[in-house]
Protein backbone atom coordinates (compact mmCIF):
# COMPACT_ATOMS: atom_id res chain seq x y z
CA UNK A 1 0.00 0.00 0.00
CA UNK A 2 1.56 3.37 -1.01
CA UNK A 3 1.40 5.50 2.24
CA UNK A 4 0.81 9.18 2.52
CA UNK A 5 2.45 11.69 4.98
CA UNK A 6 -0.06 11.91 8.21
CA UNK A 7 0.89 15.18 9.90
CA UNK A 8 1.72 14.87 13.58
CA UNK A 9 0.69 18.33 15.75
CA UNK A 10 1.52 17.79 18.87
CA UNK A 11 -0.15 19.28 21.76
CA UNK A 12 2.02 18.52 24.78
CA UNK A 13 2.97 22.34 25.51
CA UNK A 14 -0.62 23.07 25.63
CA UNK A 15 -3.11 20.40 25.61
CA UNK A 16 -1.26 18.65 28.04
CA UNK A 17 -0.05 21.27 30.11
CA UNK A 18 -3.65 21.82 30.84
CA UNK A 19 -3.33 18.01 32.59
CA UNK A 20 -4.01 18.96 36.62
CA UNK A 21 -0.23 19.85 38.15
CA UNK A 22 1.33 19.92 34.60
CA UNK A 23 1.89 23.78 34.02
CA UNK A 24 5.78 24.59 32.11
CA UNK A 25 7.82 27.32 32.73
CA UNK A 26 9.15 28.93 29.45
CA UNK A 27 12.62 27.09 29.89
CA UNK A 28 11.02 24.15 30.20
CA UNK A 29 8.59 24.74 27.21
CA UNK A 30 11.97 25.68 24.96
CA UNK A 31 13.58 22.51 26.00
CA UNK A 32 10.59 19.94 25.55
CA UNK A 33 9.96 21.82 22.04
CA UNK A 34 13.51 21.21 21.38
CA UNK A 35 12.91 17.58 21.63
CA UNK A 36 10.17 17.76 20.08
CA UNK A 37 11.58 19.03 16.91
CA UNK A 38 14.63 16.33 17.01
CA UNK A 39 11.54 13.90 17.21
CA UNK A 40 10.58 15.65 13.78
CA UNK A 41 6.70 16.32 14.73
CA UNK A 42 5.00 18.47 12.05
CA UNK A 43 3.11 21.05 14.51
CA UNK A 44 3.89 22.16 18.31
CA UNK A 45 1.07 23.93 19.81
CA UNK A 46 3.45 25.51 21.75
CA UNK A 47 0.88 27.46 24.15
CA UNK A 48 -2.38 29.64 24.58
CA UNK A 49 -1.12 33.16 24.52
CA UNK A 50 -4.05 34.81 25.66
CA UNK A 51 -4.24 32.58 28.84
CA UNK A 52 -1.34 34.75 30.51
CA UNK A 53 1.38 36.95 30.06
CA UNK A 54 3.67 33.87 31.02
CA UNK A 55 1.88 31.35 28.14
CA UNK A 56 2.42 34.16 25.63
CA UNK A 57 6.43 34.36 26.47
CA UNK A 58 6.13 30.77 26.32
CA UNK A 59 4.85 30.40 22.74
CA UNK A 60 6.66 33.81 21.53
CA UNK A 61 10.33 32.04 22.65
CA UNK A 62 9.23 28.48 21.47
CA UNK A 63 8.51 30.08 17.88
CA UNK A 64 11.74 31.90 17.94
CA UNK A 65 13.67 28.74 18.80
CA UNK A 66 12.27 25.87 16.45
CA UNK A 67 13.13 26.23 13.17
CA UNK A 68 12.20 23.37 11.49
CA UNK A 69 8.07 22.75 12.71
CA UNK A 70 5.64 24.90 12.31
CA UNK A 71 4.87 26.44 16.11
CA UNK A 72 1.13 26.93 16.63
CA UNK A 73 -1.04 29.09 19.62
CA UNK A 74 -4.07 28.52 20.10
CA UNK A 75 -6.73 31.19 20.30
CA UNK A 76 -10.74 31.36 21.01
CA UNK A 77 -12.70 32.72 18.95
CA UNK A 78 -12.46 35.93 19.65
CA UNK A 79 -10.37 38.88 18.39
CA UNK A 80 -8.22 39.85 21.23
CA UNK A 81 -7.37 35.88 21.60
CA UNK A 82 -6.31 35.81 17.68
CA UNK A 83 -4.38 39.12 18.07
CA UNK A 84 -2.34 37.71 21.29
CA UNK A 85 -1.66 34.58 18.94
CA UNK A 86 -0.33 36.30 15.92
CA UNK A 87 1.89 38.48 18.00
CA UNK A 88 3.19 35.97 19.83
CA UNK A 89 3.93 34.06 16.99
CA UNK A 90 5.60 36.59 14.90
CA UNK A 91 9.28 35.27 14.84
CA UNK A 92 8.47 31.81 14.22
CA UNK A 93 9.60 30.64 10.93
CA UNK A 94 6.54 28.55 10.60
CA UNK A 95 3.46 30.11 12.10
CA UNK A 96 0.13 28.05 12.57
CA UNK A 97 -3.14 29.83 14.86
CA UNK A 98 -5.72 27.56 15.85
CA UNK A 99 -9.27 28.99 16.82
CA UNK A 100 -11.72 27.23 18.03
CA UNK A 101 -15.49 27.50 19.41
CA UNK A 102 -17.70 25.24 20.37
CA UNK A 103 -20.54 23.63 18.26
CA UNK A 104 -22.37 21.01 20.24
CA UNK A 105 -26.01 21.89 21.52
CA UNK A 106 -24.97 21.35 25.35
CA UNK A 107 -21.90 23.85 24.76
CA UNK A 108 -23.74 26.08 22.38
CA UNK A 109 -26.49 26.68 25.00
CA UNK A 110 -24.97 26.26 28.63
CA UNK A 111 -21.31 27.53 28.23
CA UNK A 112 -21.34 29.97 25.33
CA UNK A 113 -25.13 31.01 25.64
CA UNK A 114 -25.53 31.61 21.77
CA UNK A 115 -27.57 30.79 18.81
CA UNK A 116 -25.96 28.11 15.64
CA UNK A 117 -26.23 31.10 13.04
CA UNK A 118 -24.15 33.57 15.81
CA UNK A 119 -21.39 30.32 16.41
CA UNK A 120 -21.01 30.28 12.82
CA UNK A 121 -20.67 34.03 12.55
CA UNK A 122 -17.68 33.76 15.15
CA UNK A 123 -16.11 31.20 13.60
CA UNK A 124 -16.55 32.79 10.40
CA UNK A 125 -14.79 36.00 11.62
CA UNK A 126 -12.02 34.41 13.13
CA UNK A 127 -10.88 32.55 10.77
CA UNK A 128 -10.73 35.72 8.43
CA UNK A 129 -9.15 37.85 11.48
CA UNK A 130 -6.17 34.85 11.78
CA UNK A 131 -5.02 34.77 7.97
CA UNK A 132 -4.70 38.55 8.81
CA UNK A 133 -1.55 36.99 10.18
CA UNK A 134 -0.70 33.64 8.89
CA UNK A 135 -1.56 31.59 5.66
CA UNK A 136 -2.10 28.52 8.18
CA UNK A 137 -4.92 28.38 9.65
CA UNK A 138 -6.70 25.41 12.32
CA UNK A 139 -10.34 25.80 13.26
CA UNK A 140 -11.73 23.32 15.60
CA UNK A 141 -15.16 22.60 16.13
CA UNK A 142 -15.23 22.11 19.81
CA UNK A 143 -17.15 19.16 21.02
CA UNK A 144 -17.53 17.62 17.99
CA UNK A 145 -18.24 14.05 18.89
CA UNK A 146 -21.59 14.89 20.66
CA UNK A 147 -22.71 17.88 17.68
CA UNK A 148 -25.30 17.45 15.49
CA UNK A 149 -23.50 16.30 12.03
CA UNK A 150 -25.76 18.43 9.70
CA UNK A 151 -24.41 21.67 12.05
CA UNK A 152 -20.83 20.86 11.86
CA UNK A 153 -21.37 20.45 8.07
CA UNK A 154 -22.54 23.68 7.92
CA UNK A 155 -19.68 25.30 10.26
CA UNK A 156 -16.89 23.18 8.55
CA UNK A 157 -18.17 24.62 5.00
CA UNK A 158 -18.04 28.03 6.21
CA UNK A 159 -14.55 27.75 7.66
CA UNK A 160 -13.12 26.26 4.67
CA UNK A 161 -14.41 29.65 2.88
CA UNK A 162 -13.31 32.02 5.14
CA UNK A 163 -9.72 30.46 4.71
CA UNK A 164 -9.10 27.87 6.84
CA UNK A 165 -6.40 25.46 5.84
CA UNK A 166 -7.34 22.65 8.81
CA UNK A 167 -10.17 21.56 10.21
CA UNK A 168 -9.59 19.98 13.63
CA UNK A 169 -12.77 17.12 14.79
CA UNK A 170 -12.13 17.30 18.55
CA UNK A 171 -13.50 14.19 20.76
CA UNK A 172 -13.36 16.82 23.59
CA UNK A 173 -14.63 14.73 26.49
CA UNK A 174 -13.64 11.35 24.90
CA UNK A 175 -17.73 10.18 24.03
CA UNK A 176 -17.08 8.89 20.66
CA UNK A 177 -16.12 5.10 20.19
CA UNK A 178 -13.86 4.38 17.23
CA UNK A 179 -16.54 3.19 14.33
CA UNK A 180 -19.17 5.77 15.14
CA UNK A 181 -16.09 8.61 14.84
CA UNK A 182 -14.24 7.26 11.98
CA UNK A 183 -17.60 7.75 10.26
CA UNK A 184 -18.04 11.17 11.58
CA UNK A 185 -14.70 11.85 9.43
CA UNK A 186 -15.91 10.41 6.60
CA UNK A 187 -19.37 11.95 6.65
CA UNK A 188 -17.77 15.59 6.76
CA UNK A 189 -15.43 14.89 4.10
CA UNK A 190 -18.79 13.75 1.91
CA UNK A 191 -21.00 16.02 2.64
CA UNK A 192 -18.89 19.71 2.95
CA UNK A 193 -18.47 20.49 -0.70
CA UNK A 194 -15.43 22.18 -0.39
CA UNK A 195 -13.69 19.51 2.03
CA UNK A 196 -10.98 18.93 -0.63
CA UNK A 197 -10.00 22.55 0.06
CA UNK A 198 -8.47 21.21 3.65
CA UNK A 199 -6.52 18.93 5.55
CA UNK A 200 -9.25 17.01 8.51
CA UNK A 201 -7.62 16.38 11.88
CA UNK A 202 -8.39 14.31 14.80
CA UNK A 203 -7.89 15.41 18.17
CA UNK A 204 -9.27 12.79 20.40
CA UNK A 205 -9.39 12.99 24.65
CA UNK A 206 -9.08 9.59 26.61
CA UNK A 207 -12.09 9.46 28.93
CA UNK A 208 -13.21 6.07 27.81
CA UNK A 209 -9.82 4.95 27.37
CA UNK A 210 -10.16 5.11 23.30
CA UNK A 211 -8.39 8.12 22.37
CA UNK A 212 -5.53 5.99 20.10
CA UNK A 213 -7.84 4.06 18.59
CA UNK A 214 -10.25 6.90 17.55
CA UNK A 215 -7.44 9.10 15.82
CA UNK A 216 -6.64 5.64 13.93
CA UNK A 217 -10.23 5.25 12.88
CA UNK A 218 -10.06 8.82 11.64
CA UNK A 219 -6.98 7.97 9.94
CA UNK A 220 -8.49 5.23 8.23
CA UNK A 221 -11.73 7.88 7.33
CA UNK A 222 -9.36 10.65 5.60
CA UNK A 223 -8.17 12.59 8.36
CA UNK A 224 -4.30 13.51 7.35
CA UNK A 225 -3.39 15.15 10.61
CA UNK A 226 -3.75 13.74 14.66
CA UNK A 227 -3.47 15.66 17.58
CA UNK A 228 -1.50 13.94 20.05
CA UNK A 229 1.13 14.48 22.77
CA UNK A 230 3.57 12.45 24.47
CA UNK A 231 2.77 10.17 26.79
CA UNK A 232 -0.92 10.70 26.18
CA UNK A 233 -0.51 13.66 28.55
CA UNK A 234 -3.47 16.18 28.58
CA UNK A 235 -6.71 17.09 30.38
CA UNK A 236 -8.71 14.91 32.97
CA UNK A 237 -7.46 11.41 31.01
CA UNK A 238 -5.37 13.21 28.58
CA UNK A 239 -4.92 12.82 24.67
CA UNK A 240 -4.06 10.33 22.38
CA UNK A 241 -0.72 9.26 23.07
CA UNK A 242 1.84 9.95 20.37
CA UNK A 243 4.01 6.87 20.69
CA UNK A 244 1.30 5.22 20.56
CA UNK A 245 -0.15 6.21 17.27
CA UNK A 246 3.24 6.38 15.79
CA UNK A 247 3.71 3.05 16.30
CA UNK A 248 0.85 1.76 15.06
CA UNK A 249 1.55 3.48 11.82
CA UNK A 250 5.08 1.72 11.53
CA UNK A 251 4.05 -1.73 12.39
CA UNK A 252 0.58 -1.91 10.81
CA UNK A 253 1.64 -0.58 7.73
CA UNK A 254 -0.24 -3.22 6.14
CA UNK A 255 -3.64 -1.62 7.13
CA UNK A 256 -2.94 2.04 7.49
CA UNK A 257 -3.19 4.60 4.20
CA UNK A 258 0.01 6.58 6.26
CA UNK A 259 2.77 7.05 7.82
CA UNK A 260 4.70 9.85 9.52
CA UNK A 261 8.58 11.31 9.58
CA UNK A 262 8.62 11.06 12.98
CA UNK A 263 12.30 9.40 13.99
CA UNK A 264 11.01 6.97 16.41
CA UNK A 265 14.43 6.62 18.19
CA UNK A 266 13.46 9.83 19.96
CA UNK A 267 10.45 8.79 21.16
CA UNK A 268 11.70 7.19 24.69
CA UNK A 269 14.01 10.15 24.70
CA UNK A 270 10.70 12.34 24.68
CA UNK A 271 8.97 10.68 26.99
CA UNK A 272 11.57 10.67 29.77
CA UNK A 273 11.85 14.59 29.27
CA UNK A 274 7.75 15.36 29.71
CA UNK A 275 8.30 12.70 32.91
CA UNK A 276 10.66 14.70 34.56
CA UNK A 277 9.18 18.14 33.62
CA UNK A 278 5.97 17.18 34.61
CA UNK A 279 6.68 15.23 37.13
CA UNK A 280 4.68 12.06 35.66
CA UNK A 281 5.85 8.61 35.22
CA UNK A 282 3.95 6.83 32.52
CA UNK A 283 2.61 3.87 34.21
CA UNK A 284 5.14 0.59 33.84
CA UNK A 285 2.83 -0.81 31.41
CA UNK A 286 1.88 1.43 29.19
CA UNK A 287 2.91 0.98 25.55
CA UNK A 288 5.92 1.75 24.14
CA UNK A 289 7.22 4.42 26.97
CA UNK A 290 6.61 2.11 30.11
CA UNK A 291 9.21 1.09 31.91
CA UNK A 292 8.04 -3.08 31.32
CA UNK A 293 6.81 -2.25 27.29
CA UNK A 294 10.33 -4.65 26.24
CA UNK A 295 11.05 -6.41 29.82
CA UNK A 296 9.93 -10.22 29.95
CA UNK A 297 9.56 -11.70 32.77
CA UNK A 298 7.91 -15.69 32.48
CA UNK A 299 10.10 -18.53 31.61
CA UNK A 300 8.56 -19.19 28.35
CA UNK A 301 8.37 -15.58 26.80
CA UNK A 302 11.93 -15.21 28.09
CA UNK A 303 13.24 -18.71 26.48
CA UNK A 304 11.06 -17.57 23.08
CA UNK A 305 12.79 -14.25 22.68
CA UNK A 306 16.46 -15.73 23.69
CA UNK A 307 15.83 -18.28 20.65
CA UNK A 308 13.97 -15.46 18.49
CA UNK A 309 13.06 -11.93 19.33
CA UNK A 310 10.22 -12.09 17.07
CA UNK A 311 8.21 -14.31 18.81
CA UNK A 312 7.41 -11.80 21.69
CA UNK A 313 7.85 -8.90 20.13
CA UNK A 314 5.84 -6.77 17.63
CA UNK A 315 9.08 -3.92 17.69
CA UNK A 316 12.11 -3.48 18.83
CA UNK A 317 13.12 -1.76 21.68
CA UNK A 318 15.67 0.20 19.94
CA UNK A 319 13.52 1.50 17.44
CA UNK A 320 12.13 3.57 19.86
CA UNK A 321 14.90 4.53 21.84
CA UNK A 322 15.28 1.89 24.49
CA UNK A 323 19.08 0.43 24.80
CA UNK A 324 17.76 -2.70 24.42
CA UNK A 325 15.15 -5.23 25.71
CA UNK A 326 15.07 -6.87 29.33
CA UNK A 327 14.66 -9.85 30.64
CA UNK A 328 13.24 -9.31 34.22
CA UNK A 329 14.64 -12.55 36.78
CA UNK A 330 11.28 -13.30 39.07
CA UNK A 331 9.76 -16.53 39.96
CA UNK A 332 8.43 -16.83 36.49
CA UNK A 333 11.87 -16.98 34.79
CA UNK A 334 13.31 -20.19 33.81
CA UNK A 335 16.94 -21.79 33.37
CA UNK A 336 18.04 -20.13 30.17
CA UNK A 337 16.88 -17.04 31.14
CA UNK A 338 18.87 -17.23 34.25
CA UNK A 339 21.87 -18.89 32.49
CA UNK A 340 22.22 -16.35 29.94
CA UNK A 341 21.86 -13.05 32.39
CA UNK A 342 24.88 -14.56 34.26
CA UNK A 343 26.67 -14.87 31.20
CA UNK A 344 26.25 -11.11 30.40
CA UNK A 345 27.55 -10.00 33.78
CA UNK A 346 30.43 -12.26 33.56
CA UNK A 347 29.73 -15.00 35.19
CA UNK A 348 30.49 -18.68 34.21
CA UNK A 349 30.11 -21.52 36.22
CA UNK A 350 32.45 -24.50 36.46
CA UNK A 351 29.69 -27.26 36.37
CA UNK A 352 26.21 -28.06 35.35
CA UNK A 353 26.00 -29.14 38.84
CA UNK A 354 26.61 -25.67 40.71
CA UNK A 355 24.25 -24.09 37.68
CA UNK A 356 21.43 -26.29 39.08
CA UNK A 357 22.42 -25.84 42.46
CA UNK A 358 22.21 -21.73 41.78
CA UNK A 359 19.28 -21.91 39.90
CA UNK A 360 17.40 -24.00 42.83
CA UNK A 361 18.22 -20.85 45.34
CA UNK A 362 17.26 -18.76 42.63
CA UNK A 363 14.38 -19.73 42.41
CA UNK A 364 13.63 -20.25 46.24
CA UNK A 365 14.47 -16.60 46.56
CA UNK A 366 12.34 -15.63 43.61
CA UNK A 367 9.55 -16.33 45.53
CA UNK A 368 9.94 -13.64 47.93
CA UNK A 369 11.32 -11.20 45.94
CA UNK A 370 9.54 -9.37 43.23
CA UNK A 371 13.10 -9.04 41.19
CA UNK A 372 15.68 -10.43 41.50
CA UNK A 373 18.68 -8.08 40.36
CA UNK A 374 22.15 -8.77 39.06
CA UNK A 375 23.60 -7.83 43.32
CA UNK A 376 21.31 -10.83 44.43
CA UNK A 377 22.75 -13.47 42.02
CA UNK A 378 26.47 -13.02 42.77
CA UNK A 379 25.59 -13.67 46.12
CA UNK A 380 23.95 -16.76 45.00
CA UNK A 381 26.16 -17.89 42.95
CA UNK A 382 29.10 -17.58 45.60
CA UNK A 383 26.95 -19.35 47.88
CA UNK A 384 26.06 -22.47 45.42
CA UNK A 385 29.99 -23.09 44.46
CA UNK A 386 30.72 -23.05 47.82
CA UNK A 387 27.88 -25.12 49.21
CA UNK A 388 29.56 -27.70 45.96
CA UNK A 389 33.37 -27.26 46.53
O1 LIG B 1 -10.38 19.11 23.34
C1 LIG B 1 -10.62 20.11 22.64
O2 LIG B 1 -11.69 20.29 22.09
C2 LIG B 1 -9.54 21.09 22.50
C3 LIG B 1 -9.76 22.16 21.48
C4 LIG B 1 -9.27 23.46 21.95
C5 LIG B 1 -9.14 21.74 20.19
O3 LIG B 1 -8.50 20.96 23.12
ZN1 LIG C 1 -8.29 18.90 23.88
Amino acid sequence: MSQEHLTIFDTTLRDGEQSPGASMTREEKIRIARQLERLRVDVIEAGFPAASEGDFESVRAVAESVKESTVCGLARAVERDIERAGEALAGAAHARIHTFIATSTVHMENKLRMGPDEVVERAVAAVRRARDFVDDVEFSAEDAGRSEPDFLYRIVEAAIDAGATTINIPDTVGYAIPEQFGQLIADIRANVPNSDRATFSSHCHNDLGLAVANSLAAVTNGARQVECTINGLGERAGNAALEEIVMALQVRQDVFPCNTRIDTTQIVPSSKLVASVTGFQPQPNKAIVGANAFAHESGIHQDGVLKHRETYEIMRAEDVGWNTNRMVLGKHSGRNAFKSRLAEIGIELESEAILNDAFAKFKELADKKHEIFDEDLQTLVTEAGVEAE
